[in-house]
């Protein structure tokens, strides 16, 4: 078993990125070290750059995330925790992918068009080929699992075309098919100000998503504000269906607390969001605090920071390097 995810170091690490991926890679990298599988978890600061970053933000957003990271359980003792472009063997191999992946493929990626919008003429050439570097990310290692949100499933599903034709092509069993691996709840967690939208870091409102760097005040500012409805909560959580805000509500409180949805509405049914509001602003609050205490702590240190990303991207680089040369041997062009 090899586990393997990244994530954006743009803005802040916000409740969508927590409940709906990085919660699970703590879980699942506390269950792989008894069993003696590995965890590789990395920024992808070379997905970032495909939307203007000014160097002094990636500088601080790399820290940052990596410091947001450790605070939310990842321990670089356990896992290898890295930054792309410290490996970079991840953009030869991307290269190699390139010429495999074809432009259909990349055009049917939905995610892209969003991203690009109505300007897809003036899009970096970087934003269209991203799905390649991803499928990079994880082949490279041959990881087995690889623990996301909802939105990163069309890219692993490309990148398990990509492995399968590489293999195919040059008759080789080189790359494992990526499984991956969409938590139950909040797989999907959606903005607080518009139940139909991704809760996003880029989305311009602040108040759409809780960050976790808010302060006490802050988080139940946000979820006073939050758009609900002025229904009553219903029995059971299949009846919230086509109340998109309602059902995003109350989808952040089980996950939050490991219940199943349907418990929570059953606790509070009958019951409307002047009730439910506080008591999932306390839940928030609770389970927040002492990761931003641990993050305040860490943010600071620098060198304990960078020390622990060259360490992660030299065991990194010892996995990477055997790898990229089979692919290179498969495709004639090493040994
Ligand atoms: P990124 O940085 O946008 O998001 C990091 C992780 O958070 C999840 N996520 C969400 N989950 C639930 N609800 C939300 N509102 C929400 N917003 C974000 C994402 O699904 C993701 O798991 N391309 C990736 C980073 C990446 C990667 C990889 C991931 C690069 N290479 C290889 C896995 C494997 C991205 O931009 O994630």
């Amino acid at each position: 078993m090899r586990i393997v995810s990244g994530i954006q170091p743009t803005g802040n690490l916000h409740l969508g990125n927590y409940l709906g991926a990085i919660r699970q890679w703590v879980a699942m990298q506390n269950e792989a070290a008894d069993q003696g599988a590995e965890c590789l978890f990395f920024l992808a600061d070379l997905h970032a750059i495909t939307l203007f970053q000014t160097p002094q933000e990636m500088r601080d957003n790399v820290r940052g995330m990596a410091a947001a990271l450790m605070a939310a359980g990842i321990d670089p003792a356990k896992s290898i925790l890295f930054n792309q472009t410290r490996v970079p063997e991840t953009t030869e191999l991307t290269w190699l992918l390139m010429c495999v992946a074809r432009i259909g493929w990349l055009n049917r990626m939905t995610q892209f068009k969003e991203k690009s919008g109505k300007n897809r003429e003036g899009a970096s050439a970087g934003l269209y080929t991203y799905p390649v570097l991803m499928a990079a990310d994880v082949l490279l290692y041959n990881a087995t699992h690889v623990p996301v949100g909802e939105d990163q499933k069309q890219h692993l599903e490309l990148a398990r075309d990509i492995a399968a034709k590489f293999n195919q092509d040059f008759g080789v069993e080189l790359f494992t098919l990526p499984e991956p691996k969409i938590g139950a709840t909040a797989a999907r967690v959606m903005s607080l100000r518009d139940g139909t939208a991704k809760m996003s870091k880029s989305d311009p409102s602040d108040m759409a998503r809780i960050n976790l760097s808010d302060d006490d005040d802050t988080i139940a500012q946000k979820v006073k504000k939050a758009k609900s409805d002025a229904e009553l909560l219903p029995a059971t959580y299949a009846e919230l269906a086509a109340r998109p805000e309602a059902r995003n509500l109350v989808g952040i409180y089980a996950a939050l607390t490991d219940e199943n949805p349907d418990a929570v509405c059953a606790r509070f049914a009958g019951q409307g969001f002047g009730a439910f509001k506080p008591a999932l602003a306390e839940v928030l609050v609770e389970s927040l605090r002492p990761i931003r205490d641990r993050y305040n702590a860490l943010r600071q240190d620098h060198a304990a920071i960078d020390a622990a990303l060259e360490q992660g991207a030299i065991r990194a680089r010892a996995l990477a390097k055997p790898q990229l040369e089979a692919a290179q041997a498969a495709m004639g062009l090493f040994g």
